[in-house]
C-alpha cells in the first residue's frame, strides 16, 4: 500500500493546522519526525490490567511488539482498552464481552493506526478484541499471552481443572481448609492465563487455528523467552501486513472458521469457543450457525491429551510440537489453502512440524477419546439448540431419562443444594434456569452445578445437569449448556417443574421434555417473568439488545461493521 493511501497519512500527513495539531501532541511523548514521514503506524492494544492477573505481563509483551514494529519500518503506538479478569469481574466477564468490542471498535475507527495487534490472554479478552476488530477490518494481528506454567502441589502436577476436584474434596472433608488454600499459590505460580484447555487457551487455538496469529501463538508459556521472541517478529509482520493490505475479512473466510472448528475439536477446546465464534462470525460476515459446529466436529477424535478432555497442560503441548503439529495430523481434513496473518496457507504453516511426544499428541488413527468437539442438541426444551462437550461428558450418561430437580436461578440452587431434604438422587437430572444472556444478565459459568454433598459421599461423580449458563472451559460433566431460548425470556426451559421427566440423547441430538403439548401451553400461558430487567446503564442497553445463546450472544445493533473510514474528518 502506497504511504499516502494509509489511514494514518489523513492525520500525520496534512501539512495544515490540523496535521500540526496531531503530530504535537505525540511529539510531546517523544516520537522524532519521521515517525511521521508516511510509514505504517500500528495499534498495539493492550489489556493490561492488576485486575486481570492473566494479562498482567502484557506491558513487556507490548514492548516487544514494539521493537519488532520499529525494527521493521513502523510507528508502534500502545494503547488501553477495558479489561476482563475471568476471575474478579462480577457478575460475570461475558457480561462485558460486547462492552470491550465496542471500545475495541471505536478505539480502532478513531485513530490513526493503519493495523492493530490485540493482546489477549484472559478468556472473555480474546472474543471481545476480536469482535471489535472485526468490524473495522484493518490489518490485524493477534498475540495471546501465553499459559501458565503448570503448577505442582505435593508431588503432583496441577491446574485450573483441579479447582472443582479440590472443591468436592474440601466438602467431603478428604483435605482439610489448610490444604484446600495452601493449594492456591501451587496452582497460579506463574504469569500466564489458565494452563489447561480453558476459555483462554481455547481462544489463543481459536485465532491460530483462524490464522489471524502466528505459528504457535496456541501453547509457548506465558513464562518462555520464546513469547517475547514471538512477539517481537508479529510486531515485525504486521508492518508487512499493513504494506500487504492483509486485512481480517481476507482471512477470515468461511474456510477459516470450519478449520477452527475442526480443530477446536481435536483439542478438546471449551464449549464457550461457540458463542464467541459466533459473534466473531457475525461481525467479519461470515455465515455461521450453530448447528456447523456439530457438522464439522463430526468423526474428529480428540488428539490432544490436555486438561481437562485429557491429562496434561498447555505448556506440554509446546514441548511435543505445538499447535502446527496437531494441525498437521488432521492434513487430510482441514481447509489447508487458508491464508494466515504471515501470507502463508495454514497447510504450508505445518508442513515441517513434527510430533515429539504421542502420549500428548496422538494420530487420527489412534486418538485418545473417539469423540471430541461441539454436539448440538434439540427438541422441545431447546427448540434454537443446546450444546454439550462429550470429551468432558461421561458416557453412560450422553443418553439419560431422569426426573427434573429445578432451580429456579442460583440464589435457589445455592440455597438449596446441600439441603439434606433434597429429594435428589444420581439418576435425577438437575436444571438451573435464569442464568442465560438477559436473565443473569450475563451468561453466566453456572452450568456445571457442583453435585449435591450427599451424592458426592455416595461416591456420585457426574449427573445430567441443564441449564441456560455456559460452563467454565476447565470445568467437565455431562452438562447440557447455552439451551435457547433462555428461561428469562420464556423459553421452554422456564416451564420445567419438578418431577418432569426429561429424555437426553445426544447421540441422537435429542433433549425432549416430556410433558404434554397441553400442558405446556397451560403452563406457558400462566408464565411471568422472574427475573429484573434493569432500567440504566449498560446492563440496560445489554438486556434490551442481546441476543440468545445460539447467535453468539452479541447485541443485534453490532452485527457486521462499518469499516474503518472516520464519519467526519475536521479537528
Ligand atoms: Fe484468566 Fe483462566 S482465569 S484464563
Amino acid at each position: 500500500m502506497e504511504p499516502e493511501k494509509l489511514r494514518s497519512a489523513s492525520w500525520f500527513g496534512r501539512k495544515d493546522k490540523d496535521g500540526f495539531i496531531y503530530r504535537a501532541w505525540m511529539k510531546n511523548q517523544g516520537a522524532p519526525p519521521d515517525m511521521f514521514d508516511g510509514r505504517p503506524v500500528i495499534g498495539i492494544c493492550n489489556t493490561w490490567s492488576e485486575l486481570t492477573p492473566c494479562n498482567g505481563h502484557f506491558r513487556e509483551l507490548a514492548e516487544a511488539v514494539k521493537k519488532g514494529v520499529l525494527e521493521a519500518g513502523g510507528f508502534p503506538v500502545e494503547f488501553p482498552v477495558m479489561s476482563l479478569g475471568e476471575t474478579l469481574i462480577k457478575p460475570t466477564a461475558m457480561l462485558y464481552r460486547n462492552l470491550v468490542s465496542m471500545d475495541v471498535e471505536e478505539s480502532i475507527r478513531a485513530n490513526p493506526v493503519d493495523g492493530v495487534v490485540l493482546l489477549c490472554g484472559c478468556d472473555k479478552t480474546t472474543p471481545s478484541l476480536v469482535m471489535g476488530a472485526c468490524s473495522v477490518d484493518i490489518p490485524t494481528l493477534v498475540i495471546s499471552g501465553g499459559p501458565m506454567l503448570k503448577g505442582h502441589w505435593k508431588g503432583r502436577d496441577i491446574g485450573t481443572s483441579d479447582i472443582w476436584r479440590f472443591d468436592a474434596a474440601h466438602k467431603l472433608g478428604q483435605i482439610t481448609t489448610e490444604e484446600f488454600m495452601e493449594s492456591e499459590a501451587c496452582m497460579a505460580r506463574t504469569q500466564g492465563h489458565c494452563a489447561v484447555m480453558g476459555t483462554a487457551s481455547t481462544m489463543a487455538v481459536m485465532v491460530e487455528a483462524l490464522g489471524l496469529s502466528l505459528p504457535n501463538n496456541a501453547s509457548i508459556p506465558a513464562a518462555d523467552a520464546r513469547r517475547k521472541v514471538f512477539s517481537q517478529l508479529s510486531g515485525r509482520r504486521i508492518v508487512d501486513m499493513v504494506k500487504e493490505n492483509l486485512t481480517m475479512s481476507k482471512i477470515l473466510t468461511r474456510k477459516a472458521f470450519e478449520n477452527a472448528i475442526m480443530v477446536n475439536a481435536a483439542m478438546g477446546g471449551s464449549t464457550n469457543f461457540v458463542i464467541h465464534l459466533l459473534a466473531i462470525a457475525g461481525r467479519i460476515g461470515v455465515d455461521l450457525n450453530i448447528e456447523d459446529f456439530d457438522k464439522y466436529s463430526q468423526g474428529i477424535p480428540l488428539l490432544a491429551n490436555i486438561q481437562p478432555s485429557g491429562e496434561n497442560y498447555m505448556e506440554d503441548l509446546y514441548y511435543s510440537g505445538g499447535l502446527p503439529a496437531v494441525i498437521k495430523e488432521m492434513k487430510a481434513i482441514i481447509h489447508n489453502d487458508a491464508i494466515t496473518v504471515n501470507g502463508k496457507m495454514m497447510g504450508d504453516n505445518c508442513a515441517t512440524a513434527e510430533v515429539y511426544d504421542r502420549n500428548i499428541i496422538s494420530t487420527m488413527q489412534e486418538p485418545f477419546k473417539p469423540e471430541s468437539g461441539i454436539l448440538v442438541v434439540k427438541g422441545n426444551l431447546a427448540p434454537d439448540g443446546a450444546v454439550m462437550k462429550p470429551s468432558a461428558a461421561t458416557p453412560a450418561l450422553l443418553k439419560h431419562s431422569g426426573k427434573a430437580v429445578v432451580f429456579e436461578n442460583i440464589e435457589d440452587y445455592h440455597a438449596r443444594i446441600d439441603d439434606p431434604a433434597l429429594d435428589i438422587d444420581a439418576t435425577s437430572i438437575m436444571v438451573l434456569k435464569n442464568v442465560g444472556p438477559k436473565g443473569y444478565p450475563g451468561m453466566a459459568e453456572v452450568g456445571n452445578m457442583t453435585l449435591p454433598k450427599k451424592l458426592l459421599e455416595q461416591g456420585v461423580t457426574d449427573m445430567v445437569r441443564i441449564s441456560d449458563g455456559r460452563m467454565s472451559g476447565t470445568g467437565f460433566g455431562t452438562t447440557v449448556l447455552h439451551v435457547s431460548p433462555e428461561a428469562a425470556v420464556g423459553g421452554p426451559l422456564a416451564l420445567v417443574k419438578n418431577g418432569d421427566i426429561i429424555s437426553l440423547d445426544a447421540h441422537n441430538r435429542t433433549l425432549q421434555l416430556e410433558v404434554s403439548e397441553e400442558e405446556l401451553a397451560v403452563r406457558k400461558a400462566a408464565w411471568k417473568q422472574t427475573e429484573t430487567m434493569q432500567t440504566r446503564g449498560y446492563v440496560h442497553l445489554y438486556q434490551t439488545h442481546v441476543q440468545q445463546a445460539h447467535l453468539g450472544a452479541d447485541m443485534d445493533f453490532l452485527k457486521g461493521g462499518s469499516g474503518n473510514k472516520v464519519s467526519r474528518d475536521s479537528h
